[in-house]
């Protein structure tokens, strides 16, 4: 970040994601992606970030971003991941995401803590700095708020 006017807000999802606008209404809501995005990216600006938005429904291409961030071939300051699925058994996610040196959020539209219990697990957990859940796009909006905070405070 030092030395940079802008800082680079990544904001990954992954599979299915792509989907939003179609999925069960009572966990996702009727936003579409493009909608989080834009959401997002408003509230970024405010917090003088650019934002970053990529999807892939291939675990491998989520993999390899995450490298991409990880190398330094892309600017990032901050990230916010929502991988879908992946969340709850990707450890091949979990292990190129632990190569990322930036403040990680992961967020989820759906409040997976109250769902079935395999969806309680998130093989990520240690990885995030900030967790939010449930609170659909609010919820990206509060990571935004709160990632920003971690490196205002040099987090
Ligand atoms: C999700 C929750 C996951 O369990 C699910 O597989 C998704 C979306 C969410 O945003 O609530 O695809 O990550």
């Amino acid at each position: 970040m030092a030395g940079r006017a802008v800082k680079v807000l990544w904001l990954m999802h992954g599979v299915n994601l792509d989907m939003l606008g179609r999925r069960p209404v009572e966990h996702y809501g009727t936003l579409t992606l493009k909608d989080v995005c834009e959401g997002v990216r408003a509230r970024a600006a405010t917090r003088g970030f650019e934002l970053r938005c990529f999807q892939t429904n291939h675990e491998g291409r989520f993999v390899e971003q995450l490298h991409a961030l990880a190398r330094g071939d892309e600017l990032v300051d901050a990230l916010i991941v929502n991988p879908g699925a992946w969340t709850h058994y990707s450890w091949a996610i979990h292990d190129a995401l632990e190569l990322v040196t930036v403040p990680v959020a992961e967020v989820h539209l759906s409040a997976i803590d109250e769902r079935e219990a395999w969806r309680q697990v998130s093989v990520l957990t240690d990885l995030a700095a900030v967790r939010v859940s449930g609170k659909g796009l609010e919820g990206y909006l509060e990571a935004v708020d709160k990632l920003d905070s971690l490196l205002e405070a040099g987090e």
